[in-house]
């Protein structure tokens, strides 16, 4: 796909995208790289973001950093965005898109599961945006976090998941009213559901839902992910210089109809949702 955005619109600009070795967060970080930037991926296993760093170097020509660190241990974040400062110089672009999924009911699901998922997602959200703000306030960057419809629209056996992401909204919104006059931008991409995706995988894929909820969208299809790096292009980009605490929304029209069509499927699981 031919890109409307300039190739080197991120020339000399340093981005660190947490769960960037794979799906969605994988995407963003093609992106970047294709816009002329350089990118720092970070997530658990070394080894697939050092498979993940390769083959994307090899596509874009451009220059790609893997640092492993669990989003959930402060420490281990700090020393990953430390590295590539010290690699690089700064950064000027954060993604969290670090995330844990998994379909249980409410009544079934363990506390440790809860605690779990709002660990990654929302304190792993914290963890980096507080390790990488002198850096992005030196830089006058910006923060994208990313989001998911269920955090404004709940979803049976979503729960934790909900939670997570509403937090991460919230967040999103406090720190672009407090890091403003520091001059950092924080906004946040919602995505819809997005082909190819381990996200889809496992919400739809295990109740065979795929094609009924295809079919629902208004725009009749799942996302991609480069529909989701172009977000990301655009709101790092200074076409985004007076936008922030912005929840942009890219789900071909989801939230609008809501989960109806899967809530007959899920209750034949549950009859009682
Ligand atoms: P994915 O490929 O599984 O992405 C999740 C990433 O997070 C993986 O790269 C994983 O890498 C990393 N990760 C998980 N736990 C981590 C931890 N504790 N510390 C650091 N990294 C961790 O799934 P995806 O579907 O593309 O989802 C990407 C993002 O989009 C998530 O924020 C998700 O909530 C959001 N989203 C997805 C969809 C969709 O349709 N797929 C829809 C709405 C929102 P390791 O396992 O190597 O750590
Ligand atoms: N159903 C119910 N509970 C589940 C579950 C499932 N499918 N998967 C995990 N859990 C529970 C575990 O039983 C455990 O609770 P317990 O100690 O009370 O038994 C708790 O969640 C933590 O599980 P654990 O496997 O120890 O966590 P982890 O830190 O190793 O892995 C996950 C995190 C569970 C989120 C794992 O699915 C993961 O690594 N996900 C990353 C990829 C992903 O989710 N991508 C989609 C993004 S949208």
């Amino acid at each position: 796909m031919t890109s409307i955005f300039h190739p080197e619109l991120f020339k000399d600009k340093i981005a660190f995208v947490t769960g960037g070795g794979s799906g969605i967060n994988r995407g963003i970080v093609e992106a970047f790289l294709r816009h002329g930037m350089k990118v720092a991926i970070s997530s658990r296993s070394q080894e697939r973001l050092d498979k993940a760093a390769t083959e994307m170097q090899e596509q874009t020509g451009s220059e790609v950093l893997a640092i492993a660190a669990d989003v959930r241990q402060y420490d281990a974040v700090e020393a990953a965005i430390n590295a590539t400062v010290e690699h690089w110089g700064g950064i000027d672009v954060v993604v969290n898109g670090a995330a844990g999924n998994f379909m249980v009911p409410a009544a079934h699901m363990s506390a440790n599961a809860f605690r779990t998922v709002i660990d990654i997602d929302l304190n792993g959200t914290f963890n980096v945006s507080r390790a990488a703000f002198a850096t992005l306030e030196a830089r006058q960057g910006n923060i994208i976090n990313i989001s998911a419809v269920q955090a404004a629209h709940p979803m049976p056996f979503q729960a934790h998941v909900g939670a997570a992401k509403a937090g991460i909204e919230n967040l999103t919104r406090s720190l672009a009213s407090e890091w403003g006059g520091r001059g950092i931008r924080v906004n946040a991409i919602v995505p819809g559901p997005i082909a190819g995706t381990e996200g889809v995988d496992r919400i739809l894929g295990q109740f065979n839902l795929v094609e009924q909820v295809e079919g629902t969208i208004p725009l009749r299809r799942f996302g991609t992910v480069e529909e989701i790096g172009n977000c990301a292009l655009f709101l790092a980009s200074p076409a985004a210089a007076y936008i922030t605490g912005a929840i942009l929304v890219c789900d071909g029209g989801q939230h609008m109809v809501n989960y109806g069509p899967m809530l007959g499927v899920m209750r034949q699981v549950d009859p009682k949702l």
